[in-house]
């Protein structure tokens, strides 16, 4: 495997007309590896992913791919490195499933060439791996949030890039495509070292399938690293002002917030029972 792409932000300032949203952000993806962007709504995260994805151009700063500035990078060039799946993206009206997942694949085509036998694997693969062949040849428009977020993610994967953006990927997902999405994601970035980044509303799963977080409140960063060591009672108060017990999961290991809301909390400062981590240590709830 060659060495990962590197991708960086460096005093990175976004802007909407005269509003700030991000103010002089330095980070690093870690490369190889599987991070994900957690945050209030409204903090920045998809302004940020944008112009990681070269959107967005920068007010100040630079993203920086392989340590030379993202802007100014050949289109197509950037376009087979890096893909984005937007927050919501827009079919094209009356667009087949696979026209769509084909749509990913023109970033390695020439202009007017013919599909290759390698597109057409890439495409049959992207739509397996989703579990949306059976929906081939149906209109995208006719199809439920779920089953159509399946259908952006299979273009994304058709992308073939070292390194994927996806904001909110397991939006619409029932509970068990969220955990086939993430677990296909794992795959990737496990088998072809795929550089994933993701911005994640849900703790939980950030918490589990991350190998490290970056927390933003307000446009900055609050908090970078692996989850067992970012994801504290403390962060859930910065991030959300939200009071919360964090505790080992049972399953992975990996740290697990439960919400303290007004309603339905037995009792307001209750500890739950220590839970064995997977190497076997007691860890208990962080306060
Ligand atoms: N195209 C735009 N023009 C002007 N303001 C925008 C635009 N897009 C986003 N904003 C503003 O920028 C701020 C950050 O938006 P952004 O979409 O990055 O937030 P987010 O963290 O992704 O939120 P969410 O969790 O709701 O998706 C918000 O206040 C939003 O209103
Ligand atoms: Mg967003």
């Amino acid at each position: 495997m060659t060495d990962p792409h590197r991708l960086a932000a460096e005093s990175l300032t976004l802007a909407y007309g005269d509003r700030t949203i991000v103010d002089g952000m330095d980070l690093q993806i870690p490369p190889g590896r599987i991070t994900a962007i957690v945050g209030a709504n409204g903090c920045g995260k998809s302004t940020l992913l944008r112009a990681l994805a070269r959107l967005i151009t920068p007010r100040a700063g630079q993203v920086v791919l392989d340590g030379k500035a993202l802007h100014g990078r050949p289109s197509k060039e950037v376009a087979r490195t890096l893909g984005l799946l937007p927050q919501s993206p827009v079919a094209p009206e009356g667009i087949a499933v696979a026209d769509l997942v084909g749509r990913g694949r023109h970033p390695h085509q020439k202009l007017l060439a013919r599909w290759s036998e390698r597109d057409y694997q890439v495409v049959a693969q992207s739509l397996e791996a989703t579990g949306i062949t059976e929906l081939a040849d149906r209109s995208v428009d006719e199809l439920s949030g779920g089953q159509r977020q399946r259908v952006w993610i299979a273009m994304a994967l058709a992308q073939e890039t070292d390194i994927l953006l996806l904001d909110e990927p397991t939006t619409f997902l029932d509970v068990a495509h969220q955990v086939e999405v993430l677990d296909l994601l794992t795959d990737l970035n496990r088998d072809r070292g795929t550089t994933i980044v993701m911005v994640l509303h849900d703790m939980n799963l950030a918490a589990r399938y991350a190998d490290h977080i970056f927390a933003l409140r307000a446009g900055r960063l609050v908090a970078s690293g692996e989850p067992h060591e970012v994801m504290t009672a403390d962060l859930i108060r910065e991030v959300f002002d939200l009071d919360a017990l964090v505790v080992s999961d049972p399953v992975s290991g990996a740290p697990i917030v439960l919400p303290r809301g007004r309603h339905h909390v037995t009792s307001p400062r209750a500890t739950a029972q220590p839970l064995t981590t997977q190497a076997g240590s007691p860890d208990g709830p962080d306060r």
